[in-house]
C-alpha cells in the first residue's frame, strides 16, 4: 500500500466544494490525487480548473456527472473505477434547495432535492466503501437549517437533518472497512447561493447572528480539513454558524 491519497469532492467546482477541494490541494503530496465531481456547468468548472496553479491542476480530475440521479451516480464511480484503484476521502458536498413555498413546491422537485442531498449521498457511499482505504474518512456538508427549523426550503431543511443522522447511522455499517464518517453543519456562507439576496435579507440575517456576517468558504475549508484529517473523529456532527441565534 502506497502513501498516495484520493480524494473525491461532489460538486466541487463551486462554492464551499471548491474551497474544500483549494484546501486538500493546499498540502497535497505529489502523488496526491483529487478527483471532483460537478453536474451540469462547463463553463464554471473550466473555469475552477484555470484557477489553479499548475502544480494543483496536474493532481486533479474533473468528473461531470448529474447525482441527482443513481444513473448519474453510477456512471461518475464507474469512471472513478477506471482512473484510480483506491480512494482515501470521500466529500459529499453537492446540495440543492428551491425557492418554493412547500405548499407551492411539486413533488418532483421534493424528490429532486431529497435525491441530490440525501439518498444519492447515501448509495455512493454504500458504492464506494469498498474502495475505500481503512483509515478513510467519509465527510458530508450539511446544514444548520437542518439542526434548527429556520425559514429554509422544508424537504432542504428535511434532507440535511437526515443527512446529520445519516452521518451518525453509518458508523456502525463503516466500522468493519475502518472508514470513520462525519458531518458538519455550515450556517449562512457566502457563496452564489446568496447572490441574489437582497441587502434587507442579508441585514435580517446578520442580526441573527452572533458574528454579523455570513462565513467565508474558507472558513468552512479549514473545518472541513480538520476533520477529514483527525483520526478520532467519528460519528460527529460539527456545528459552524458563526453564533446564529444566540442573540
Ligand atoms: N452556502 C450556504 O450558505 C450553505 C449553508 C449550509 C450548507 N450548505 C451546503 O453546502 C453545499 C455546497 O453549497 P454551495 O453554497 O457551495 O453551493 P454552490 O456554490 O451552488 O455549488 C454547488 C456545487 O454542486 C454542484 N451540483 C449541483 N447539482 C448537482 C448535481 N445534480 N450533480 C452534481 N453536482 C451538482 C454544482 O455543479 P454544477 O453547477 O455544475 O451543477 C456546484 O459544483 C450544499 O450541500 C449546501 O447544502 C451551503
Amino acid at each position: 500500500m502506497d502513501n498516495q491519497r484520493n480524494c473525491l469532492v461532489t460538486g466541487g467546482t463551486s462554492g464551499i466544494g471548491a474551497a474544500i477541494c483549494r484546501r486538500i490541494l493546499a498540502d497535497a503530496g505529489e502523488e496526491d490525487r483529487v478527483y471532483i465531481n460537478y453536474g451540469h456547468d462547463h463553463r464554471q468548472a473550466a473555469g475552477f480548473l484555470a484557477s489553479l496553479s499548475d502544480r494543483d491542476r496536474e493532481k486533479v480530475t474533473l468528473l461531470p456527472a448529474d447525482l441527482s440521479t443513481y444513473e448519474g451516480m453510477c456512471a461518475m464511480t464507474c469512471e472513478l473505477r477506471t482512473l484510480t484503484d483506491h480512494l482515501d476521502w470521500l466529500v459529499c458536498n453537492t446540495g440543492i434547495s428551491s425557492r418554493d413555498t412547500f405548499a407551492d413546491l411539486p413533488f418532483e422537485q421534493w424528490q429532486k432535492i431529497v435525491d441530490t442531498n440525501l439518498s444519492i449521498p447515501a448509495y455512493l457511499v454504500r458504492e464506494l466503501r469498498d474502495f475505500m482505504q481503512p483509515g478513510g474518512s467519509v465527510l458530508f456538508i450539511g446544514s444548520y437549517a437542518g439542526r434548527q427549523a429556520y425559514s429554509s426550503s422544508l424537504p432542504y431543511g428535511v434532507s440535511k437533518a437526515a443527512v446529520h443522522f445519516l452521518a451518525s447511522a453509518l458508523v456502525k455499517e463503516l466500522e468493519p472497512y475502518g472508514i470513520r464518517v462525519n458531518a458538519i453543519a455550515p450556517g449562512f456562507i457566502e457563496t452564489p447561493w446568496h447572490a441574489n439576496r437582497s441587502t434587507e435579507s442579508r441585514e435580517r440575517i446578520n442580526n441573527k447572528i452572533a458574528l454579523h456576517r455570513f462565513g467565508t468558504t474558507q472558513e468552512v475549508a479549514d473545518l472541513a480539513h480538520a476533520v477529514l484529517s483527525n483520526g478520532y473523529m467519528n460519528g460527529s456532527i460539527v456545528d459552524i454558524h458563526g453564533g446564529y441565534d444566540y442573540l
